[in-house]
């Protein structure tokens, strides 16, 4: 997140000499990406963050295609995915493609014996159900309801969750995840007109240095593999940090919407952008207020992008019997538009206090087999009248 946070202690200049009360030096770390030539972190750990002790036999988490090429309107019932004690294994994903991988998650227990690091990807954590505690190095975020907690790549991370009834939306983006550039001044700052600003990001707080030495088992994704190492330190070593790199969250509660005389095109919903896809929020607001406004949406072809809904609570104006954890998936290349009736029925309705996800990526979906599994198939007929 392009705002200069630190926490914990760090010396006066960077790359200088930073010693421990003993005398012995702490170790430096820089956190960069896009080699060096974007956002980065300057870390202080108790220990170099470099200790091997042994390296695990890897094990593929890759998504298992089912549907790889398709031009069908799709809906997924996203809470029959099962709940599952463990975090990584509760992970299931449902709609991939080169940018981005969509999961689906109802993990039951705290990450407590293992932490986990995604080395490729920049992970969006939408918590629909369920409140807990983000643990990284860089400190600590509490999470609960509509909180979107963003995870840089390559910060090692543990979940823990206040109680087993949890549902995540997660995606993996294998850009960078970044606030929309319209809304971003020269320097970085977000500007009048965003939905949102600094002040609604969730920074972690309450750095606590984990000053210990022993087996740590780091699981570590790379390549659609998992990697299992032990190291001889603690990951939570930080003494203290700097910089722009680091994890952060945003509450949907806290978009602001943006609201018109007649209906508003799905950008002003836009919350995060990768390369090839945008994160949107729709949130509970006034309806359009020309006197012959039409506030369900038209039909519409997105010519040349998929377009993903997840469906969080509310009444779905556009959509009838709809369920919460529902996702549908209108591809590109056919149109699609409200349900039968719904337009009429949507006029003079000044309020929806609907709240969804929308996720729009510019390059085709597949659809893999733990998708296939929870899919209503009569979906696509939905417009039949
Ligand atoms: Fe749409």
């Amino acid at each position: 997140m392009p705002i200069y946070h630190t926490l914990g202690t760090i010396p006066h200049k960077r790359h200088t000499q930073f010693r421990k009360p003993d005398g012995t030096l702490y170790a430096e770390e820089l956190v960069s990406t896009e080699g060096f030539s974007s956002l980065y972190s300057l870390v202080y750990h108790a220990y170099p963050p470099t200790i091997v002790k042994e390296l695990g036999e890897p094990y593929s988490v890759e998504p298992k295609i089912a549907r790889e090429k398709h031009l069908k309107h799709t809906s997924l019932i996203g809470f029959n995915i099962k709940p599952e004690d463990d975090y990584l294994k509760s992970r299931k994903p449902v709609l991939v493609n080169a940018d981005l991988h969509i999961s689906l998650a109802a993990p039951r227990k705290s990450m407590t014996d293992y932490f986990y690091k995604n080395s490729q990807a920049d992970e969006v954590i939408f918590i629909h159900e369920g409140t807990g505690t983000l643990k990284t190095g860089f400190g600590k975020i509490k999470f609960e309801y509509g909180d979107y907690l963003v995870i840089p790549r390559g910060t090692i991370y543990q979940l823990e969750f206040d109680t087993p009834d949890n549902r995540l939306f997660i995606v993996e983006s294998f850009s960078p995840i970044r606030s929309p550039k319209r809304y971003r001044n020269a320097y970085g700052q977000l500007m009048e007109h965003s939905p949102y600003c600094e002040r609604d990001i969730k920074r972690p707080t309450d750095l606590e240095t984990i000053d210990q030495t022993g087996d740590f088992k780091i699981l570590i994704k790379k390549q659609g593999l998992i990697y299992p190492y032990t190291y001889g330190t603690h990951p939570f070593d930080f003494i203290g940090w700097d910089g722009f790199h680091y994890p952060w969250a945003f509450s949907i509660h806290d978009f602001e919407p943006i609201t018109g005389r007649v209906h508003q095109p799905p950008p002003v919903h836009q919350t995060f952008e990768g390369n090839n896809f945008v994160i949107c929020s729709f949130v509970p607001r006034k309806f359009d207020y020309h006197p012959l406004s039409i506030p369900a949406p038209y039909n519409h072809s997105n010519v040349d992008s998929d377009e993903v809904l997840y469906y969080v609570d509310g009444d779905f104006m556009s959509r009838k019997s709809v369920v919460k954890g529902q996702i549908t998936l209108h591809p590109g290349g056919i149109p699609h538009g409200p349900a039968p009736g719904s337009v009429e029925k949507s006029i003079g309705k000044e309020f929806t206090d609907e709240l969804a996800v929308m996720i729009d990526p510019f390059r085709p979906l597949m659809l893999t087999e733990d998708a296939i599994q929870i899919e209503d198939e009569s979906y696509y007929k939905s417009w039949v009248i």
